[in-house]
């Protein structure tokens, strides 16, 4: 049996509590080394974890021969640089979700990984979760057979709660600040909105996926209308039309011991459900619940899906060595994750009412009429009009 050669960049949260432990565990791949730029951070990890090799940074991993993929949870000011050096060096990446911060940065992975000859898989776990899956299916067999007509209406709503679900998975910490970064983000964006674009986008990119991937990558997607609210610019409703289908976007945030999403695909004559668990629960699929109102006798089923008892997590990953070891195409592949960076950059647009640089054309993305925004910054009061450019690139420390 062949074995993928692995390096791991990043001993984050993400790292130690959820895709190193799975790389270990997975019989086809090795994990040869890992990258920290907190260097004490990354000795106790190596050390607690057996792990033979540390890097002071990306840059040198990615130059190690004996690595033939790449596994990156930088934080999301600087995963996706680190995903593009990684493929130039001839690695396959697999990438924490957001993929990009803006569509300029994602059209960028995407060049890469078409140059570089190797490819990119972000690590959207929902599409790896056996709940999903079986939705996904009936979806698609629906859809086929016409037996509950067309589809008419999505809902995805998503009021979050805890993610970690008491995931007990020891992780090292230290009083270690990484370096300063610069933080790309779209070059419309005003400064002052940007730390709620990346949060809006840095949760919801996993929702607005999801819905995507259940209408089968229809398309275009277009935002028909957003409705967030200004203070924290992430509480609120978007209307997106996926390929003809009107799909609801609902965000928010609630004291939840649970995990409060679900999604529901309404056809003409039933509907397929799905609630969502808690992010880090271990081995609790998404529930599957299929109403079946298309003929006299009135059916509402709840499946149990194959392969339920598997962490999407753990999923995500054996999907990942196993595809790069046969070749064959990624579920959730980088091509695909540029739609989600437009999908946000046109969300954020119309909410803020400035138009994005390079909008498409049409009806749905026309933004309403934009008010200069005013902020009082370090060197003065700046205003930035409607659409101008800035920097796009911001220190973050
Ligand atoms: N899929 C999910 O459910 C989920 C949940 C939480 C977070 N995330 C994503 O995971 C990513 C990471 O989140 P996290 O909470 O683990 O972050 P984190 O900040 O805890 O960890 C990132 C680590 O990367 C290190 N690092 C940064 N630049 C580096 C470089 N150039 N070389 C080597 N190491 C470097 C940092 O020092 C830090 O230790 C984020 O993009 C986030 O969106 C996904």
């Amino acid at each position: 049996m062949s074995i993928l050669r692995m390096g791991y960049v990043g001993c984050g949260r993400m790292a130690q509590r959820v895709h190193i432990p799975n790389i270990i565990a997975l019989d086809a791949c090795e994990l040869v080394a890992v990258a920290e730029v907190c260097g004490r951070l990354g000795e106790r990890v190596c050390q607690r974890l057996g792990i033979p090799r540390l890097y002071p940074s990306h840059r040198e991993l990615v130059q190690d021969p004996d690595i033939q993929a790449v596994a990156v949870s930088g934080h999301f000011y600087v995963q996706g640089q680190i995903a593009i050096d990684a493929l130039k060096a001839g690695k396959d990446v697999f990438m924490e979700k957001p993929m990009a911060v803006s569509v300029e940065q994602a059209e960028r992975i995407v060049a890469a990984e078409r140059a570089s000859g190797r490819r990119l898989m972000v690590a959207y776990m929902k599409r790896y979760d056996p709940g999903n899956l079986a939705v996904k299916r009936a979806v698609e067999q629906f859809t086929q057979s016409g037996e509950l007509g067309e589809i008419r209406y999505v809902r995805n709503h998503g009021f979050c709660g805890d993610w970690e679900a008491g995931l007990d998975v020891p992780e090292d910490r230290t009083e270690e600040k990484p370096p300063p970064v610069y933080s790309v983000y779209p070059p419309w964006l005003i400064e002052e909105q940007i730390r709620r674009y990346l949060g809006y986008l840095q949760q919801y990119t996993h929702n607005v996926n999801l819905v995507r991937w259940f209408l089968d990558g229809r398309s275009p997607v277009r935002v028909r209308a957003v409705d967030l609210d200004a203070d924290n610019g992430m509480r609120g409703v978007v209307i997106l039309d996926v390929g003809g289908v009107r799909a609801v976007i609902e965000s928010g945030s609630v004291a939840y011991h649970g995990w409060d999403e679900h999604t529901q695909i309404y056809f003409e004559k039933g509907w397929v459900r799905t609630e969502a668990p808690p992010l880090l629960l271990r081995n609790a699929p998404a529930t599957v619940e299929v109403y079946n109102g298309s003929r006299s006798r009135k059916v509402c089923s709840q499946i149990f899906p194959e392969g339920g008892r598997e962490w999407s997590y753990k999923a995500e990953m054996r999907h990942f060595v196993e595809s790069v070891l046969s070749g064959q195409p990624f579920r959730s592949p980088a091509a695909d994750a540029l739609e989600d960076a437009r999908v946000f950059e046109a969300v954020y647009s119309k909410h803020l009412g400035i138009p994005a640089v390079d909008e498409p054309a049409g009806e749905s993305y026309r933004a309403v009429p934009a008010q200069p925004e005013t902020r009082a910054g370090a060197a003065g009061p700046l205003t930035v009009a409607p659409g101008r450019r800035t920097a796009g690139r911001r220190r973050v420390s």
